[in-house]
């Protein structure tokens, strides 16, 4: 546990790192006058936020959600399973359970998340909690909550221990009156919705706090994420992964946003391999804290043809949902994402016939998997 010294009663703490024997001087922010948290001071100290010889001890928030599980996967895989930590207000299911370190985590116990953070030695921090777009809209009281206050709590606790922060934000934090065709990283940004909102708000205050207090924050604007093997959590572009399990288990698929609605999407393997680029990404390259990153983009009429490439028979009908065709149709079109091919070298590897197949590969194998398990 890091050892705090006083080095001035009434303005400064030194905080002893754990493991790098270098110190980082701390302004308790009650001083400051709007919070009594305190938070690091010292700009130039994110670069010594962990040992660069150890692996970093990670906490991943909202883990059990479509994104977290893979995220703990593929860093369990580089850093080692007992040092990535994976924590939701959820209960695991058994495979998750047993696949490594698991604990209970409510982003809005601010005391609960720092001894999580302290006693663990994180020194990385995953922030995947939130309400997505269309359940936010059905509980906005919720939604403010976990990804505004929750925001906080996890801002407070990564200055605080030196963290390096990482925070998804959305295609969703642009509005109407954004460009949308194509989407730079800078531009207007006047969401609609209150995820949209919210997200707005968790890419300035965590760019705020790296300028301010040295905060080592890295954000990604995600566009709608495909996986075949967890469930979207109430997002407006859920239809393309609904599309796959309608498609091998009916052969029926209604869709609930108009056929030439385009939104940018990308598969969740290319997803999850950015997240972990710009996190390993120097800090010295990056030019800005907040990236957008795009791989195709599609509309449901396109998508409908590529996987009847695979099933013809596939009967597709529109029932539009209001709710979320109006997000939707306030949404990027394209996703330009130029700065983060230049700054740290993002580059997809899928798609969209490499994605059509590669979910129906999967499918198909995890079908024959539960048919041979109830043969036996
Ligand atoms: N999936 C996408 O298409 C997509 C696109 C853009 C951005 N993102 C962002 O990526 C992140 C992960 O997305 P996802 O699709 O896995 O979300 P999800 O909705 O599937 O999962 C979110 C998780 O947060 C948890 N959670 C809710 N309240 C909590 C609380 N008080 N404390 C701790 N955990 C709580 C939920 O139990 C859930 O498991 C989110 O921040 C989301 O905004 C996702």
């Amino acid at each position: 546990m890091p050892a705090m010294r006083s080095l001035s009663r009434a303005v400064k703490q030194v905080l002893q790192k754990p493991g790098c024997g270098c110190q980082v001087a701390v302004v308790p922010v009650r001083c400051l006058g709007f919070s009594p948290r305190q938070v690091a001071s010292d700009a130039s100290f994110h670069s010594v936020s962990f040992s660069e010889s150890d692996h970093p001890r990670v906490l991943i928030t909202g883990g059990l959600g479509q994104l977290g599980v893979g995220l703990a996967k593929l860093l369990r895989k580089r850093f080692g399973k007992n040092n990535v930590i994976l924590s939701d207000i959820r209960k695991p299911p058994d495979n998750v359970f047993h696949s490594g370190p698991f604990i209970y985590s409510d982003i809005l116990d601010y005391k609960n998340l720092r001894e999580i953070v302290v006693n663990n030695r994180i020194t990385w921090l995953f922030h995947y909690s939130a309400l997505l777009s269309a359940v936010g809209e059905a509980n906005v009281p919720l939604a403010r909550s976990v990804n505004i206050t929750g925001l906080h709590n996890i801002l407070d606790i990564a200055a605080e221990h030196s963290l390096r922060l990482f925070v998804p934000s959305t295609i969703g934090a642009f509005g109407p009156t954004s460009p949308r065709n194509p989407t730079p990283d800078l531009c207007i940004q006047r969401p609609r919705t209150i995820y949209g909102v919210s997200k707005v708000h968790a890419e300035l205050m965590g760019e705020y706090y790296h300028y301010r207090y040295g905060l080592d924050f890295r954000c990604l604007r995600y566009p709608g994420i495909i996986s075949a093997d967890s469930q979207p959590g109430g997002g407006t572009t859920d239809y393309a992964v609904q599309i796959f399990h309608d498609a091998m288990k009916t052969g029926k698929f209604q869709c609930n946003l108009k056929p030439d609605t385009r939104l940018p999407m990308m598969y969740i393997d290319d997803c999850l391999r950015a997240t972990l680029e710009i996190m390993e990404a120097p800090a010295e390259g990056l030019s800005m804290r907040t990236y957008n990153i795009s791989a195709l983009s599609f509309t449901p009429e396109e998508l409908v043809q590529e996987v009847q490439k695979h099933i013809p028979e596939l009967e597709v009908s529109y029932k539009v949902d209001a709710v979320r065709q109006a997000i939707a149709d306030s949404w990027p079109m394209i996703f330009d994402d130029s700065n983060a091919r230049q700054d740290w070298g993002w580059k997809h590897d899928y798609d969209l016939p490499d994605l059509v197949n590669t979910m129906f590969t999967f499918l198909d194998s995890t079908r024959s998997i539960s048919r041979v398990a109830q043969v036996n």
